[in-house]
């Protein structure tokens, strides 16, 4: 089932710098059906530490013509799962891990002729590296410029691998490294990619080149840059895509209290073909902790409206989100919500995680 944890086995672990590693997973063939994904999809992991369940998705760096399931963790400080991976994940160890899902994925198709320009800083390479050996691999007559934003070359995840494509694909794909920290005797490459940098890079690099698609995964304040970046340089937005890590966002409590316009809702929740039935209150704050409150084993990573792991369709009555940097908006047409966001503002609601 696509919204159940599956226990899977470390194949390998390789160490990436002396913060990050990327980690291998032996997925067995009678879920490998389930684990079939699209190059910038993620991996939920679930782990129990110290009583606590502590979840966490991570971006699939391989291609899915490899056929692999592998992931790069960087240590955070303080970071509870990432500690832990990077210090007891080894060949052998069993863990929990959700199928792969997420919007920010992209579809090779071998007939098309693109020029596509990805952003990564730090970690965020991992969906970016997965997008760039599957365009360079899937579909020979397009082209990949990649700008990777780091403090320094000892940072740099998977180095080796991304000079590796360069020497592969030589005439389609253009890697520049961007440092904060250190010089590379190119001034438009030192700095963090901000609004600034991106004008330098842009004359640079990309003039008079029509722009197919734009990806971009890092930090906040890199995506927003990128986005408002290529919009004025008259990109639909639609064609720039981008996957957030961190949302830094505060405001949670205030717009909970906004958005909560009734007392009680009756909340009906399909999950597997199966269908609970409770009583969500004002003390819930949004419809997963209400589901949990209620027993239902329900999907959910980040609980901050930043990955889509708990996305759900309303089949009946209306909800609003605090927040949603995941869903597309065609999506939320559709009525899909963000259930770890979403409010009910009707007295009945009928929502679907089968959908
Ligand atoms: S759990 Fe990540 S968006 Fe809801």
């Amino acid at each position: 089932m696509r919204n159940k944890f599956h226990t899977v086995q470390i194949s390998s672990v390789r160490s990436l710098t002396d913060d990050s590693a990327e980690i291998s997973l032996q997925i067995p063939s009678e879920i490998s059906a389930l684990f079939k994904f699209y190059a910038g999809q993620y991996l939920t992991f679930r782990v129990h530490l110290n009583g606590e369940e502590i979840r966490r998705s991570y971006s699939l760096c391989s291609a899915p013509f490899e056929g692999a399931y592998r992931v790069g963790i960087k240590r955070v400080d303080q970071g509870v799962f990432s500690n832990f991976a990077l210090d007891q994940l080894k060949v052998g160890v069993p863990i929990e891990v959700m199928p792969p899902t997420g919007n920010f994925k992209y579809q090779p198709n071998p007939e098309v002729k693109k020029n596509v320009v990805l952003f990564a800083a730090g970690s965020g390479i991992t969906p970016i590296l997965s997008i760039a050996k599957t365009i360079l691999h899937d579909e020979p007559n397009s082209s990949v410029t990649l700008f990777f934003g780091n403090k320094g070359f000892s940072k740099v995840m998977f180095a080796e691998e991304l000079e590796q494509l360069k020497n592969n694909y030589l005439t389609r794909f253009r890697l520049y490294h961007v440092f904060s920290q250190e010089s590379q005797g190119i001034p438009i490459q030192k700095g963090r990619i901000n609004q600034e940098r991106l004008i330098a890079l842009y004359q640079a690099f990309l003039t008079h080149e029509t722009i197919d698609d734009v990806y971009v995964c890092g930090p906040e304040e890199m995506i927003y840059s990128v986005k408002s970046f290529f919009e004025e340089k008259g990109l639909p937005s639609n064609q720039i895509h981008f996957e957030l890590f961190h949302s830094g966002n505060s405001t949670k409590t205030n717009a909970s209290e906004e958005k909560r316009k009734i007392s009680t809702c009756d909340v009906e929740l399909i999950i597997d073909d199966d269908l609970i039935s409770f009583q969500m209150d004002e003390s819930d704050k949004n419809l997963i902790v209400a589901a949990q409150r209620a027993g239902a084993d329900v999907p959910f990573a980040c609980k901050g409206g930043v990955c889509c792991t708990c996305k759900a369709k309303i089949l009946e009555g209306e909800a609003e989100m605090l927040v949603n940097y995941a869903l597309e908006p065609e999506e939320v047409e559709m009525g899909y919500v963000l259930t770890c966001q979403a409010i009910p503002t009707s007295n009945r609601i009928i929502i679907s995680f089968d959908e």
